[in-house]
């Protein structure tokens, strides 16, 4: 059945690289010289769902080093070992609007402005465990291994490379040093983050790593738990601010997928609660961002309405039935329907809450209903008292949640 059918989001992804792959503008990263001796028509994405399920298309067994988009997993390891009051002591979570390398510390903290330009990075490097460079990078990579679902190897003539041209990123390292953020010696810090940034990875490994934002944490391969629920939702929200160095702004209202740009050529793209996309493509426009990923993502996104903020049309009403007895103390009935989220829970009960008389019964049955959020769970649990307070008699409210989804939310 699947051959017969095809793999229709496969098709989907070949038929943007194929519209994206004349672009040949731009120019691969040479800074490092190393990184210009790959192949610049290289051009793969994947897409990892939330069900584990990966699309592959174009290049996406090519290997390249990660560079940037080490970034975001770097610092949701740092903010799930150590709490987000802890590393916002030594990083801030604001865009800096500037380029990625530039010497962007808070005046009065001397904090880097956020943990995806190289000052924040090198310090979120810095507070991994371990004393040596060594432990830190073991940290780094275990970390990363576990996003990516499989072990990774570092490119050593990158890393080589990387370690000899990169005094711009050691200065970087004093100056955090200086303002009290960095959390080791800057030695330390720099070979561990020069090794991050030359770990080897496919664009399939983006995807899934992207992927496990997606899911709140959760490698959805290999299904294990990689970070909190909360680590992955902070970092999302920072991708989302400063993931596309200063063109953040402009790739928020066009493409409107939070995501990690790389000089090695990869991008890492978030749908929360959806799926990930991984995208190579090695030629960089001026600001260090892939061109033709760029476009892909752009494409994907204006194709397909993958902007996190689209607007889906009306949602399904949650009241899938709703029967009266009007005799006083009658009951009502409102069968619910689907995923109780905040807006949801709001319909139900501003709308049935009027209708129960005085003495009546609203009789609420989740039997359909597939999930309830945390905080709509809290709604409903304020309805007895919200309901004797509207009316001078005491109103019931019967739930009937054979399920267990009341008890159980999500979220
Ligand atoms: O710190 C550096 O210079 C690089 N190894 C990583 C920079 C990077 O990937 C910037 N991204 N666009």
């Amino acid at each position: 059945m699947a051959a017969a059918l095809g793999d229709p989001v496969r098709h989907a992804l070949e038929s943007v690289l194929d519209d994206v792959r004349d672009r040949t503008d731009g120019a691969v990263a040479d800074y490092i010289p190393e990184l210009a001796k790959v192949d610049p028509d290289r051009l793969g994405a994947a897409l990892a769902s939330t069900h584990g399920i990966v699309h592959e298309a174009g290049d996406v067994e090519a290997e390249f080093t990660i560079q940037s988009v080490s970034k975001p997993f770097v610092f949701a390891l740092a903010v799930d070992a150590l709490g987000l009051a802890e590393v916002t002591k030594h990083v801030d979570l604001e865009p800096s609007g500037e380029p990625f390398n530039a010497i962007s510390l808070d005046e009065a903290s001397g904090r880097p402005r956020n943990p995806m330009i190289n000052a924040g990075a090198i310090v979120m490097t810095s507070l991994m465990a371990g004393d040596t460079a060594d432990a830190k990078f073991d940290a780094v990579r275990a970390g990363i291994e576990r996003f990516a679902g499989r072990d990774l190897r570092v490119d050593e003539d990158v890393y080589s490379s990387e370690a000899s041209t990169g005094d711009r990123n050691r200065a970087l390292a004093y100056l955090t040093r200086s303002a009290g953020t960095l959390g080791s010696a800057v030695d330390v810090a720099t070979l561990a983050y020069f090794r991050q940034c030359s770990i080897s990875v496919n664009a399939r490994d983006l995807a899934i790593m992207a992927a496990t934002f997606a899911t709140g944490g959760v490698n959805p391969v290999t299904r294990e738990r990689v970070i909190s629920e909360d680590a992955a939702r902070w970092t999302t929200a920072v991708m989302t601010s400063c993931g596309m160095y200063d063109e953040s702004g402009d790739w928020m209202v066009r493409v409107g997928l939070p995501a990690k740009s790389g000089v090695g050529g990869g991008i890492a793209a978030v749908q929360p609660g959806q799926f990930g996309i991984g995208t190579f493509s090695p030629r960089l426009d001026a600001r260090g961002n892939s061109v033709r990923g760029v476009a892909t993502l752009e494409l994907l996104s204006q194709r397909h309405g993958l902007h996190m903020l689209q607007h889906h049309g009306a949602p399904l009403s949650p009241i899938a039935s709703l029967t009266r007895d009007d005799a006083d103390g009658g009951e009502t009935v409102a069968v619910l329907r689907g995923e109780i989220l905040f807006s949801e829970a709001e319909e139900v009960l501003t709308r049935l809450a009027p209708l129960v008389g005085d003495h009546g019964c609203l009789v609420l049955d989740f039997t359909a209903v597939t999930r309830v959020a945390a905080g709509s769970r809290k709604i409903f649990s304020a309805l007895p008292e919200t309901m004797g307070s509207l009316a001078d008699g005491r109103p019931r409210v019967e739930v009937r949640d054979p399920d267990g989804v009341l008890a159980a939310p999500v979220g």
